[in-house]
């Protein structure tokens, strides 16, 4: 889920006025070499693996897990997610609203401590394939603190946001909150790396058919791909997103005069589809099949008649540049393009991108066919094709 939150940070951060951000920035873990860490070599944690479930409706949407907060610990199962910043989940100060979810009972953690400081959390993307509109992805957020570990890793007491009121399109969620994964490393994952974690994690996010999806933090699971990964530098300045610079994107082999222009690619865990803007969605659907139209009753979402979808080739190239300044090409195939049916017309079928002006995001569509590497420490990302794929 990509939080609006990320921009106003980049915003906020411009005007100098960050009182209001939770752990600010931890980039210390980047600029400090590892053996100025206190305790670093002590300590020295060892990277864990972390089981992931895919929440699948008639196509992966997102894939969570569980982290382990307060004393005693209670189990709460989150989205792992590289497109928001912070930590947040239900509690038992959220009602009704949140009937649906596992709640973390504040009464029951003796270590839980309640910031007071209330603000709400904007996502521009959402836990479905259906396009954002009118501010339907919207959680009323509260400061606190407790102890957080995640696979056995202790980070201690952080700073964390309890989860007090949210819109009704978070109910059909199978998880409970959301667990910020940025490129600037807040929250639980400052605090290992300040404790000696490795400042890296990878992703190795599997369709529902193969399962067995797993995060790795603090590490690599090399048993979960073959050859090598590509690595590609985040560009300076990209304050907390992940994201990459990509000069052409190609479909089915070939590119157009639109398409084969530079562009930042945002990389979401959290998003099940691919936003791009309205100029270069239409340049690629116009690729694939004039029967690719706009879908009035969801704006930003398109679609095609389900009887025509099925085996129409379209392959999407998106070219990027190695750290040794080679281009590599990251592939969607040509099995993502249909993502089903939508609920109020079954007999067209939505595909997968959503139109969604200045913003270009890849998601689990592009997450399922490569083992990814998300490497805070150095600012960069590296890729392989998944073993199993
Ligand atoms: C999360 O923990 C619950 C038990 O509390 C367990 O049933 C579930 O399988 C766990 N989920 C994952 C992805 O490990
Ligand atoms: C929360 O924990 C308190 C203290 O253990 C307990 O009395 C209460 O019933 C729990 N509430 C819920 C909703 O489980
Ligand atoms: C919770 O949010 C809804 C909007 O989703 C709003 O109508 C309601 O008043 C809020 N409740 C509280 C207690 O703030
Ligand atoms: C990337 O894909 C495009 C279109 O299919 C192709 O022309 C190009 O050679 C590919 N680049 C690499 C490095 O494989
Ligand atoms: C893409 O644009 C570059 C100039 O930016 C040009 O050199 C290249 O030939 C173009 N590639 C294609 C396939 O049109
Ligand atoms: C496409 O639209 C985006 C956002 O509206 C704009 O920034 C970009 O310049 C446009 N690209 C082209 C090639 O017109």
């Amino acid at each position: 889920m990509l939080s609006i939150f990320i921009f106003e940070l980049v915003a906020l951060a411009a005007a100098a006025d960050v009182s209001v951000v939770p752990n600010t920035v931890s980039l210390g873990s980047r600029k400090v070499p590892r053996a100025q860490i206190p305790g670093w070599r002590r300590r020295n944690l060892r990277a864990v693996n972390v089981p992931l479930d895919d929440f699948f409706l008639q196509t992966d949407l997102q894939w969570f897990g569980n982290i382990s907060v307060g004393t005693p610990p209670q189990t709460i199962p989150v989205v792992f997610d590289t497109g928001s910043p912070f930590l947040e989940f239900v509690s038992t100060q959220c009602g009704a609203p949140c009937a649906s979810q596992i709640a973390f009972n504040i009464s029951a953690s003796s270590t839980f401590v309640d910031g007071g400081e209330e603000q709400t959390l904007d996502f521009a993307t959402g836990g479905g394939v259906d396009p954002v509109v009118d501010n339907n992805y919207v959680l009323t957020i509260r400061s606190a603190k407790d102890t957080v570990s995640v696979g056995g890793l202790d980070a201690g007491v952080i700073d964390l946001f309890t989860v007090v009121n949210q819109t009704a399109a978070f109910d059909i969620d199978p998880y409970s909150g959301i667990q910020g994964m940025s490129s600037d490393a807040q929250g639980f994952f400052a605090a290992l790396i300040n404790k000696g974690l490795p400042a890296l994690f990878s992703m190795y996010i599997t369709p529902k058919a193969i399962g067995n999806a797993e995060l790795t933090i603090g590490g690599i699971d090399y048993s979960k791909f073959h050859g090598d990964l590509i690595y590609s530098s985040l560009p300076s300045g990209s304050e907390g997103a992940w994201q990459l610079p990509s000069p052409q994107v190609s479909i089915n082999g070939k590119t157009t005069k639109e398409l084969n222009t530079s562009r930042t690619i945002i990389f979401d865990s959290g998003t099940s589809n691919i936003l791009f803007s309205t100029n270069t969605t239409e340049a690629i659907y116009a690729m694939i099949s004039s029967d690719i139209k706009p879908f009035a009753a969801e704006p930003g979402a398109y679609g095609m008649p389900c009887s025509k979808i099925s085996g129409l080739p379209a392959k999407i190239d998106i070219t990027f540049t190695s750290q040794r300044g080679r281009p590599f090409n990251l592939t969607i195939p040509s099995g993502e393009l249909n993502v089903g049916p939508f609920k109020s017309d079954p007999s067209t079928c939505q595909t997968l991108i959503n139109a969604f002006d200045g913003l270009d995001l890849v998601g689990g569509s592009l997450f399922k066919h490569y083992y990814s590497v998300w490497d805070i420490g150095n600012q960069r990302m590296g890729f392989a094709p998944n073993g199993e794929s």
